[in-house]
């Protein structure tokens, strides 16, 4: 079967880490390489979709044939979804979103002193959860990497951020997930449907990601 199976659809991708801020030189980020984000945002457009990569700072190359915006801090990438998500059928969080970020940016340099420093962080909007909030037919699709109670942990996101599906990875498993350019994934889905996809490079798995939306968007219509 060589038929595309999101031709027509707009896929919306957020990949990479978020950086904060905390003063003109500092920030708080996180080691998210974007490579899931991408592979996801290229097999999406090699399935016909119109796609919008969204994306923290990465050293990845923009891929063809996608429309790639570039932020730096969760503001920034949150602002972007919420303009452009109008006409999204298909949203798939995959961005590493730092949760803080400072409460304060200074404007200059902070200068040290010998004395401990404390800095207040203030909680970043939950991207994700605020698409899965809103009253639309669009399909929702998380990530959560988790270290332990992989399925539990999953569920209970699947459930409070209101999404069609969570894409889980055990992150206690060496050379897999983070930095790597491999991964394994259980997908788990609202209606209780589960399925592993065994360890496989991150391209491989972002093409069964998009085969599996696919099928579902099809049975919903
Ligand atoms: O709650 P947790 O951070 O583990 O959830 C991970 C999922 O939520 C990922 O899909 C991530 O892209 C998304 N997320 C988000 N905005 C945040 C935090 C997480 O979109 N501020």
């Amino acid at each position: 079967e060589c038929e595309k199976k999101l031709q027509n659809k707009v896929v919306m991708i957020t990949a990479g880490p978020t950086v904060e801020a905390i003063d003109p030189v500092r920030y708080i980020s996180n080691h998210s390489s974007g490579k899931m984000g991408y592979a996801l945002a290229r097999a999406a457009q090699l399935e016909g979709a119109e796609v919008r990569l969204v994306s923290g700072p990465v050293s990845l190359r923009d891929p063809h044939g996608v429309t790639t915006v570039r932020v730096t801090s969760a503001k920034q990438m949150f602002d972007y979804v919420k303009s452009n998500i109008a006409d999204v059928d298909v949203f798939i969080g995959c961005a590493a979103v730092a949760d803080y970020t400072p409460v304060e940016v200074a404007s200059q340099k902070i200068k040290k002193n010998d004395d401990e420093m404390t800095l207040k962080l203030k909680r970043n909007p939950d991207i994700l959860a605020w698409v899965g909030e809103q009253q639309a037919t669009r399909f929702v699709v998380g990530f959560a990497a988790e270290s332990q109670s992989l399925k539990e942990f999953a569920l209970k996101k699947l459930q409070k951020k209101k999404l069609d599906l969570i894409c889980a990875n055990d992150i206690s498993q060496q050379g897999l997930g983070f930095n790597s350019d491999n991964n394994q994934l259980l997908l788990l889905y609202r209606d209780g449907q589960e399925k592993l996809l065994d360890i496989a490079t991150k391209d491989a798995l972002a093409a069964d990601i998009m085969q599996e939306i696919g099928e579902h968007l099809k049975q919903r219509s």
